[in-house]
């Protein structure tokens, strides 16, 4: 059984959503598919007490000392995939979960607090000698706003050769939040849909991360964020709309 778990501190990031896609597009993969949800907020138990299937099994597991156990369990009874979802917190059971993974995922919009944020994130992954790879969520269609995030991100843009960053970028799109209200997924809600093929994309490049084995000491980031803050302020810098009217 492979173990991943979403984790990074930003809220809202998209740590959920993931979870649930990646979940169903490991399904339709052939996979035998448990979520653990242990982020007492609840998202992943809402979203299936909406849902009228009864796969994915959610398993809520909030104590931090049970979830190694839990997994063990679930590895014994034939579950392929455990994906882990955790709270926006580096807290007992985040540790629990990234002690324990195959692959840790780090969502992060394409702006400069969630990039930062990964920070705090990054620290404990690394200490843990976790696995890990970052993921773009929530990004435009195009812009250099995505690829000023996939610079920082990529350690300031040296070829992708550790696995650093997941492909595809998940785009910002109304498909995942109308799958999240209607208890599917987003290969389920429009299955024909660009959002659909870009979460069976990742679970691609994931499948193929996790087949690789890639070890912690492979992916060589120095310090405690992707870049330094410097040059990460330095790339989303933007003029305000009046300096900018201004100078030119
Ligand atoms: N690619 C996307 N396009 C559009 N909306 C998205 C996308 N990803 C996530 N969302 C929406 O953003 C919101 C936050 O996502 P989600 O709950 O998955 O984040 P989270 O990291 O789990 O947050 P928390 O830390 O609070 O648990 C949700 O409404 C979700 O539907
Ligand atoms: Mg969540």
């Amino acid at each position: 059984m492979h173990t991943i778990v979403l984790a990074t501190q930003k809220g809202g990031s998209g740590k959920s959503t993931l979870a649930i896609g990646l979940a169903l597009a490991a399904i339709e993969a052939g996979h035998t598919v448990r979520l653990i949800e242990t982020d007492s907020q609840g998202t992943l138990s809402n979203w299936q007490s909406r849902r009228v299937y009864a796969e994915p099994i959610v398993d809520p597991v909030y104590v931090a000392g049970e979830i190694e156990q839990r997994l063990q369990s679930l590895s014994a009874s034939g579950v392929t995939l455990a994906i882990i979802d955790t709270a926006g917190d580096i807290g007992a059971a985040t540790t629990a979960a990234i002690r324990c993974a195959d692959l840790c995922l780090i969502p992060a919009r394409p702006t400069i607090a969630d990039i930062e944020a990964t920070a705090s994130t990054l620290h404990l992954i690394r200490s843990n000698d976790t696995p890990f790879a970052f993921v773009l969520n929530q990004t435009p269609i195009l812009g250099q706003r995505i690829n000023n995030a996939a610079t920082a991100l990529c350690d300031e843009g040296t070829p992708d050769s550790a696995g650093v960053l997941a492909q595809p970028f998940i785009v910002m799109r109304n498909d995942h939040q109308d799958a999240l209200s209607a208890g599917l997924a987003v290969s389920e809600y429009a299955p024909a849909g660009k959002s659909a093929d870009e979460v069976r994309g990742l679970w691609q490049w994931v499948e193929a991360r996790l087949d690789a084995g890639l070890t912690a000491d492979e992916q060589p980031i120095v310090g405690d964020l992707p870049a330094s803050p410097d040059i990460l302020s330095a790339m989303f810098l933007k003029p305000p709309a009046e300096t900018a009217a201004a100078a030119s």
